[in-house]
């Protein structure tokens, strides 16, 4: 939490944009981090205490707005946790981003680089995510103004997300901008059939409550997939309330639930139960469909993703007669995404179901040429997995944000494939594996793609080629 102080600090011009997306200034010399400002913004600033000697604060006064503020869209702006940069205008977004990864890549990646691009930005800044995860909790957020009005409330169910720096209290959503409806309409009906029924909202310090999380993926083909998680099983509610999803949405293509009794939230490790329709939904992304199932990663921006895939493909290439490997595969995405264009892909990925789905997505797609394993990247790749499959040409490598044990490095270094495509969705840890990568490999080319209007996330494509 950091030491407290409860001061106000004057005119402080906000600079720039640091870590994790923070707008920072100085005062009297000293780096600050300002919650609410804009980079241009002159603030007077409420400090509210210092982290590891960094003074952090929140907008007290807007002496002077920066040119680059605009009005946020979403009435849950400031409070919900998501999209923080709303108040900043998209063009200045895309610019904070691409010094951003400027920044890292260089501090340290410490490595040669090539001129960086301006980030291609979206189209749609606005319900861009196919996917969405809301917690219930009898734990509302109370904004200023409901705590104000002196209201007695009955409850205080919510469903939404998380508020930040409060574990167990849930903002309250009515309307979000990240995903297309039917999104927010299923969202509300359940809150308020949930509340008639008097069912009961998970209480996460207590560890009590029915209804946990609700999960919505709504595909570009118009596929919908709809996933309850519930605390415990209670078989005559859950039918009751299955069943009025399912007569409320047609559109659900896939009505599943999970039961989990743990203390997390994680699916990974659950049983996904079909109640209705089918285990899955169909996306499309260009020339490839893919069968995404509930546990699934899929790209959540999959306008965005299309894109982010072209680099790749432009990057890569490919002249027909490559064998590339696919490492963290996910789904078999990227890999079945360039099949077509050279002579094998071998993928490999963790997640055992998703693994599963990469077979039925290569068999979807009618590709032959692509092979997919299952398993930790550090354990699976190696100098026999290459005596098996033979010497990659390319390798293509899209790490979680942790980015890449460094035993993968090393087994890069050791297999030492021409060409590399790293696509990240963390410079920071994609420019520490650079460091490494450096000692072979030179950076050819960068291109930085907003896959998440409104935050500070950047997705980062470098292409890497072997030193002669
Ligand atoms: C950023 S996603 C990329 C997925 C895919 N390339 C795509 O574009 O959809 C990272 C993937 O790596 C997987 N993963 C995470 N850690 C892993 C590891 N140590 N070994 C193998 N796969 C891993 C995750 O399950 C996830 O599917």
């Amino acid at each position: 939490m950091g030491k407290k102080i409860k001061k106000i600090l004057s005119d402080v011009e906000i600079t720039g944009i640091a870590d994790k997306g923070k707008a920072v200034g100085r005062h009297e010399g000293k780096v600050i981090f300002v919650e609410g400002a804009v980079p241009g913004d002159i603030v007077d600033v409420l400090a509210l205490r210092k982290k590891k000697g960094v003074m952090q604060g929140e907008v007290d006064y807007l002496v002077q707005p920066s040119k680059d503020r605009v009005e946020p869209v979403c009435q849950h702006f400031g409070v919900c946790g998501g999209c923080k940069w709303q108040h900043l205008d998209y063009a200045a977004q895309l610019h904070h981003k691409r010094l951003r990864v400027e920044d890292v890549l260089t501090r340290i990646g410490k490595i040669p680089l090539p001129e960086i691009p301006a980030a291609l930005g979206a189209d749609e800044t606005e319900y861009y995510r196919n996917k969405m995860e809301f917690s219930f909790s009898n734990k509302k957020w109370m904004t200023q103004e409901e705590i104000d009005s002196g209201k007695v409330f009955r409850h205080r169910n919510a469903v939404g997300f998380h508020r930040p720096g409060a574990f167990d209290k849930i903002v309250d959503i009515e309307q979000c901008h990240l995903q297309a409806d039917p999104s927010n309409a299923i969202r509300n009906t359940i809150r308020a059939f949930a509340i008639k029924k008097r069912y009961t909202f998970f209480d996460i310090k207590e560890q009590q409550g029915w209804l946990r999380q609700l999960f919505v993926r709504t595909a570009s083909t118009g596929e919908v997939m709809v996933i309850m998680s519930f605390f415990y099983e209670d078989e005559k509610n859950r039918v009751i309330l299955m069943d009025f999803i399912k007569e409320c949405f047609s559109q659900i293509t896939s009505l599943m639930y999970f039961i989990n009794d743990k203390k997390n939230d994680s699916i990974f490790d659950l049983t996904p139960h079909l109640y209705h329709g089918q285990d899955f939904i169909y996306e499309q992304l260009g020339h490839v469909k893919f069968k995404v199932g509930p546990k699934s990663f899929f790209q959540t921006n999959t306008a965005q993703a299309l894109k982010l895939y072209n680099i790749v493909v432009d990057f890569a290439d490919l002249k027909g007669d490559e064998n590339v490997y696919d490492l963290y595969t996910g789904l078999g995405s990227i890999a079945c995404f360039i099949a077509n264009k050279c002579k094998q892909v071998t993928g490999i990925e963790e997640n055992e179901a998703a693994v599963a789905d990469a077979g039925e997505n290569a068999k979807l797609n009618e590709l032959e040429n692509v092979t997919f394993y299952a398993g930790d990247v550090k354990d699976v790749l190696n100098e026999k997995f290459a005596a098996k499959h033979g010497k990659p040409d390319l390798v293509i490598t899209d790490p979680p944000r942790a980015g890449m044990h460094q035993h993968v490095v090393e087994t890069l270094l050791a297999l030492s494939a021409p060409k590399i495509v790293y696509v990240s969705c963390n410079p920071a840890t994609q420019a520490r594996d650079l460091q490494l990568l450096g000692e072979q490999y030179t950076v050819e080319k960068i291109q930085p793609v907003d896959m998440f209007p409104h935050t500070h996330h950047i997705e980062n494509i470098i292409l890497l080629k072997k030193n002669q």
